[in-house]
């Protein structure tokens, strides 16, 4: 046996004991002679310790120890002296006094060490192999597999039933920009790899399979951003003859599962709950962070008679004036107005009027316009005190609301408004609009995909061609500010499905063309259904509190979507194009 314990199992209770470990040298300390030796593996950290004294030979071999050597080492478990604990290590109790030393295999110098953080991300990724050696790493793909074992045994529990669909699947307009892969076989034809198993999961309901589901690899041709990335992990699952409330119900239960297995606290359920409409107004975004306060608050019949010429002309044009108050917040740069009046005027917005309060006295070039009953109301439904910052939007509402929402994170991110790092904010967004029109393109466009089904007291709205009234019957699932989950109720009906195509633009022939096996199902008895997708690489950047998202994937893209590690994508040889029916058209 290569080893009889792992590097984080030695206790007091195992003085006296003769042990093998095996691992790398995390570092190694010279003390006149006697040398110490930090041994790690994937568990963690045992000090062995080299006296020369009792084992001249294999001293003097661990004299040319180095980090990152790979080593065998056997020897006697033994009480460390008084004072030289390591209560921070949990085998700081002991040490491991080396009879035996056996170096498996030597390494080079690292090209960055991996005890500090690392500032260069592309030089980590190009040695992944390494940079997966740190145990924060190490813990991250921990809980991942925590994640997914966790799914597995729960969703087996519940009667679904683990189900793979094919990842070279068929270009449709469904959402993201698709990865395409030409066909060898049938020149000129192109498979796209699965932005989700989405059709495929509703034709497994069609086919009577009831309950599905999948941990699966999606991949979407996007730029990669902050939580953004192209090649993502999703739970995906599917059910038929269900409503909203067995999503709800099942996705809160799997989510205590597991946050009671990898952070050990029970989160509360059920999670509270906002319409769409609700999270903008108050939020001004469709995942609110619920961490901290700082809520929008509607002033426009405060506002009703203002001389004010910006909030005058907005609620004549039917718009609204909002503001938040940034507790505490008086002391505010003019370099920070002027960086929070950039990201406003960035969102749409024509400006960001404010007002600080100071020595009692409301600092800001817009209150000679406020009389004193406006003021005075403005104290009182803002709870308006000493030192506070009063931010104000007055617009069209999705534009006040949207700039308001951005405002209050970044005030919320400089004022540094989340204090208890372990905090966990749930919450279920319901409701949202099916479609959004996009005047760049001049047509309509959905907002999760085109199998949402419309709210049943919206139907008529569809066919009164009031397309942007229409709600779905979708659901996002969110967590301190993160959206980790969402998914809809489908449409199951031939027809219904075919308006929903129309109203996207896509007519008859194209249609058949592109979602003709799907339109085909819906007339043999398909069944009501509907699923959800979360994400697993938010999830466990949340459960873990990385700020990286590329910290929880084992070998990630880089932020421009390149493998350092692998070199990829690269250059091919002609001859493989030609295989393809590709021509090369980089010259
Ligand atoms: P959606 O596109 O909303 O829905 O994805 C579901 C969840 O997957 C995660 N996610 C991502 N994570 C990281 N990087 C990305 N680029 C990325 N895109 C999505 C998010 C998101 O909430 N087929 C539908 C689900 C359904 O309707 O059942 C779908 O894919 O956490
Ligand atoms: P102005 O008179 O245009 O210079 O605007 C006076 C103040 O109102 C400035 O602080 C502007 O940033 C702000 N402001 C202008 N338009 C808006 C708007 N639509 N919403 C909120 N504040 C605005």
């Amino acid at each position: 046996m290569y080893r009889t314990h792992h590097c984080n199992e030695l206790r007091s209770s195992n003085v006296g004991q003769e042990v093998t470990l095996a691992g790398w040298i995390d570092s190694t300390r010279d003390h006149g002679g006697v040398i110490f030796v930090d041994l790690r593996d994937r568990e963690g950290r045992t000090q062995i310790v080299f006296r020369p004294e009792e084992y001249p030979r294999v001293a003097a071999t661990a004299h040319t120890l180095r980090n990152e050597d790979v080593t065998q080492i056997t020897g006697k478990v033994a009480r460390r002296v008084d004072g030289t604990q390591n209560p921070k290590l949990a085998t700081g109790e002991i040490e491991v006094v080396a009879s035996s030393l056996n170096i498996l295999n030597r390494s080079e110098i690292l090209p960055f060490p991996l005890d500090s953080e690392v500032g260069n991300e592309d030089l980590r990724l190009a040695y992944r192999y390494l940079d997966l050696r740190r145990p924060a790493l190490v813990r991250n793909l921990k809980a991942r597999h925590q994640v997914v074992k966790v799914t597995r045994e729960y969703l087996d529990r519940n009667g679904y039933l683990e189900i793979e669909t094919p990842v070279l699947s068929k270009s449709t307009p469904e959402g993201a920009r698709e990865f395409l892969v030409p066909s060898r076989l049938i020149p000129h034809h192109y498979y796209a790899l699965s932005q989700s198993p989405q059709q495929y999961k509703q034709l497994l309901m069609v086919g009577g399979v009831e309950r599905y589901f999948q941990i699966a690899k999606c991949f979407r041709d996007e730029d990669p951003r902050a939580d953004r990335i192209t090649e993502l992990t999703q739970i995906d699952l599917e059910a038929s003859f269900i409503e909203r409330e067995d999503i709800v119900q099942l996705i809160e239960g799997l989510l205590l599962e597991i946050f009671r297995a990898t952070r050990g606290v029970d989160i509360q359920t059920p999670f509270p709950r906002l319409t769409y409409h609700q999270a903008m107004d108050r939020f001004g975004i469709d995942k609110p962070d619920l961490r901290f306060g700082m809520e929008l608050v509607d002033l426009s019949d405060l506002f009703a008679g203002s001389q004010f010429k910006v909030f005058r002309g907005a609620l004549d044009n039917g718009g609204v004036v909002k503001c938040i108050n940034a507790k505490g917040f008086a002391k505010i740069t003019t370099g920070q107005i002027e960086e929070l009046t950039n990201l406003a005027k960035a969102s749409d917005a024509k400006g960001l009027a404010f007002i600080k309060v100071e020595a009692g006295e409301w600092k800001s070039p817009i209150v000679k316009f406020f009389v004193e009953a406006e003021k005075a109301a403005l104290k009182q439904k803002l709870d308006v005190e000493e030192g506070d910052l009063l931010l104000f939007g007055a617009d069209r509402w999705e534009i006040v609301c949207t700039v308001l929402g951005r405002i209050r994170l970044k005030v919320a991110e400089i004022q540094q408004l989340i204090k208890d790092p372990n905090e966990l904010k749930f919450l279920w967004v319901f409701d949202f609009p099916l479609l959004a029109f996009d005047p760049a393109e001049n047509k309509w466009s959905s907002i999760h995909h085109p199998f949402t089904r419309p709210k049943r007291e919206d139907l008529q709205l569809l066919q009164d061609g009031d397309y942007g009234q229409v709600r779905a019957e979708a659901y996002d699932v969110v967590l301190n500010g993160v959206e980790i989950g969402g998914g809809s109720i489908r449409i199951h009906e031939q027809h219904l499905q075919a308006k929903m195509f129309q109203v996207l633009g896509i007519n008859a022939e194209q249609q058949q063309k592109l979602f003709g096996h799907l339109l085909k199902a819906f007339t043999f008895g398909a069944p009501p259904h509907g699923g959800i997708a979360l994400g697993v690489d938010r999830l466990v950047m949340l459960i873990t509190r990385t700020t990286n998202i590329r910290d929880v994937i084992a070998f990630p893209k880089n932020s421009r979507g390149f493998d350092l590690l692998m070199d990829s994508p690269s250059e091919v040889p002609e001859e493989k194009l030609r295989e393809l029916h590709i021509q090369n058209h980089k010259r």
